[in-house]
């Protein structure tokens, strides 16, 4: 598929069964941008991770989780992987109107759902509410929309790294962020530390 691929999102010469992931993923969307849920899960999850494909994509930073944008997907969604060092955590986060993917690449994720706290006056305690946990399996596929409630992500291995694969469609670059106590809502831009496997130079 990859030698004759029409896509400019990576090197065609490197037809590895990850590229084959990504030109499978934009033929997805090529004549829609309606979604089909279980069909891009079943994408996802065909895709047997194997490090030497994917490493390029791949920065560690000992201070936060690094964002690395695999294929813009031609404005209809960002892919990406990110890189979890040891307890590394996302905080709790809004997919705005996005649906979001995640693959667990490699090592362990814990992924934490909330419930969305209610915006009606006088609603009560804004604390968050915890409505589900799950620990994903190499490989496996998680999927979450605002309609389901929030998240948080946590490496929770104190010894190893973890890389997942991200799908957000469409893409976007600012989310709400939640305090787990209070339930405060702060905005928080997204920002990618590397674009088809260079620096981003800021
Ligand atoms: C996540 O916890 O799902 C990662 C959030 C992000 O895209 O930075």
């Amino acid at each position: 598929m990859c030698t004759k691929c029409p896509y400019t999102c990576h090197d065609t010469s490197d037809a590895t069964e990850f590229s084959k992931l990504i030109c499978e993923v934009r033929k997805e969307f090529e004549t829609t941008d309606r979604i089909n849920v279980d069909r891009i899960k079943s994408i996802l999850a065909g895709y047997k991770s194997n490090r030497i494909e994917w490493e390029k994509y791949t920065t560690w930073d000992h201070h936060r989780y690094t964002r690395n944008l695999v294929d813009e997907g031609n404005g209809k969604y960002n892919m990406m992987i990110l890189c979890w060092g040891e307890s590394q955590v996302s905080p709790v986060h809004s997919h705005p109107d996005s649906n979001c993917f995640v693959k667990l690449l490699s090592g362990v994720m814990q992924e934490t759902i909330f419930a969305l706290p209610s915006t009606e006056p006088g609603s009560g305690s804004k604390k968050l509410v915890v409505k589900g946990e799950q620990q994903l399996k190499k490989d496996e596929v998680s999927y979450i929309h605002d309609s389901i409630g929030l998240h948080a992500m946590e490496n929770p291995s104190h010894t190893e790294g973890a890389v997942t694969l991200h799908l957000y469609v469409p893409p976007y670059m600012e989310c709400d962020v939640y305090d787990i106590r209070t339930g405060k809502i702060s905005t928080s831009s997204m920002t990618f530390t590397t674009k088809g496997g260079l620096p981003v130079v800021t």
